[in-house]
């Protein structure tokens, strides 16, 4: 499909520079080098961006071409489309019941002694058909485009057994084929130990079976582990990282979540691409991340949903020049899909601006997402690069951001298709 988008309100392009490295600090809120003013079009062919100039020239030279579709953007603002770096895509099951255990009191760790939290899901999806995970998949991708996601990340982690993370991940790469979401996944068996095997026994069967049966089958690019005081030590996400990368593997962690486990700092050492929630991290971790090259990516919908404070320390990573994305963590505990509402908790919230939230859902995250070299590498709008790109129902930038629970997106074009907001 050839596209023409005419009329263009302001285009948040963030390409300045090397679109393969992350945004930081000041450059985050650069509007001159980020934004083009109002007045452009853009011409799409194949899935990418072939010209971007003045709306009247690019009708001269391009409306006259066959099969080319104009839409009239009536000065409506243009973005890239949302990279969400950090999801749990595929789950069966419902644990609505625990937000009452909580305002009862317990924890999240208490919730999962008494057999909910991720086993209660892993029980559910090890039961589930691969027509039912898929089923469940599609509808979680429709939404997720509907909110303006062209590119996810999706993790296992609700099996726990090699038959099952196996299945979940073959779902992940068999839905992945036709879905208009770009999708890339992570392999995290070391999300929990299951309820019939002991720590030291489950990360043997993740060393022996797991780590050789996802890297034969090729279904995972990434290894992740929740690494935190309760679950996997740094010493057991050390065991299971290295054997995992010896195989082939790259990790991109949980880490910090709930304390500070020194799980950053192990993540900086292990040379994860991204250490993701570090809610609790030190700041000398985050430096030491910083100059390490692993991307701190906070999760926001988590302290969120469960009703803790939300005081991550965003501005103070702006203010260190170190590199951040933000992500749903979309989960069974943690269900919006929304990078909006993600954006709405960064800025209404958590004093970040609007443009700099942004680069924290596009370009930043994509960097852990692409190789260093790749010339499709999403999260900005440029000439050559892929056609994923959203037009919002506004003429402000802004406003991507600036509805909680409701829609900003008007039109989306992913893999250089075009999908109107439903
Ligand atoms: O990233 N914390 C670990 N994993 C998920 C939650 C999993 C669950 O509660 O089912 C997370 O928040
Ligand atoms: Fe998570």
């Amino acid at each position: 499909m050839r596209l023409l988008l005419l009329n263009a309100g302001p285009i948040a392009h963030l390409s300045s520079g090397n679109p393969n490295l992350p945004l930081v600090g000041e450059e985050m809120s650069d509007f001159s080098s980020l934004i083009y003013e109002s007045g452009k079009g853009l011409f799409i062919d194949e899935g990418e961006i072939v010209k971007i100039s003045d709306s009247k020239s690019m009708e001269d030279e391009f409306s006259n071409l066959k099969n080319v579709k104009k839409i009239d953007c009536k000065q409506k603002a243009i973005i890239p489309g949302f990279v969400d770096s950090h999801t749990h895509l595929l789950w069966s099951g419902d644990r609505s019941n625990e937000m009452s255990l909580r305002q009862s009191g317990f924890s999240y760790k208490e919730i999962a002694n008494r057999g909910g939290g991720i086993n209660q899901t892993v029980n559910s999806t090890r039961k589930a058909t691969k027509k039912e995970l898929i089923e469940l998949g599609n509808s979680r991708l429709r939404r997720a485009l509907n909110f303006g996601t062209t590119t996810m990340e999706c993790k296992s982690g609700y099996g726990l057994d090699t038959e099952s993370e196996l299945k979940i991940l073959e779902t992940m790469n068999l839905i992945s084929k036709e879905s208009p979401v770009k999708l890339h996944s992570t392999w995290l068996g070391a999300h929990d130990i299951p309820t019939n095997l002991t720590k030291d026994e489950y990360i043997e069967e993740l060393l022996s079976e797991q780590i050789p049966a996802i890297v034969e089958q090729n279904v995972a690019k990434w290894v992740d582990v929740f690494c935190e005081p309760g679950w996997f030590s740094v010493e057991d996400t050390e065991t299971i990282v290295n054997e995992a990368k010896r195989m082939g593997l790259e990790p991109r962690l949980h880490v910090d979540e709930f304390e500070d486990g020194e799980g950053l700092r192990l993540a900086a050492e292990l040379e994860a691409i991204s250490a993701d929630h570090v809610a609790y991290s030190s700041d000398e971790a985050r430096q030491y991340a910083s100059d390490s090259g692993t991307m701190q990516t906070f999760l926001p919908g988590t302290p969120y949903v469960l009703g803790k404070k939300l005081d991550l320390p965003l501005r103070k990573c702006i203010d260190n020049k170190w590199p951040i994305s933000l992500a749903t963590d979309f989960n069974p505990n943690c269900r919006t899909i929304s990078i909006p509402f993600i954006g709405s908790l960064a800025t209404h919230r958590m004093g970040m601006s609007p443009l700099e939230a942004l680069c924290c859902v596009t370009r930043n995250p994509a960097t852990t997402l692409f190789s260093k070299g790749d010339s499709h590498v999403s999260g900005s709008i440029r000439i050559g690069g892929p056609a994923d790109i959203l037009i919002l129902n506004s003429k402000y930038v802004d406003s991507w951001c600036q509805m909680p629970g409701d829609n900003p997106v008007e039109k989306i074009i992913s893999k250089g298709k075009l999908y109107n907001h439903i």
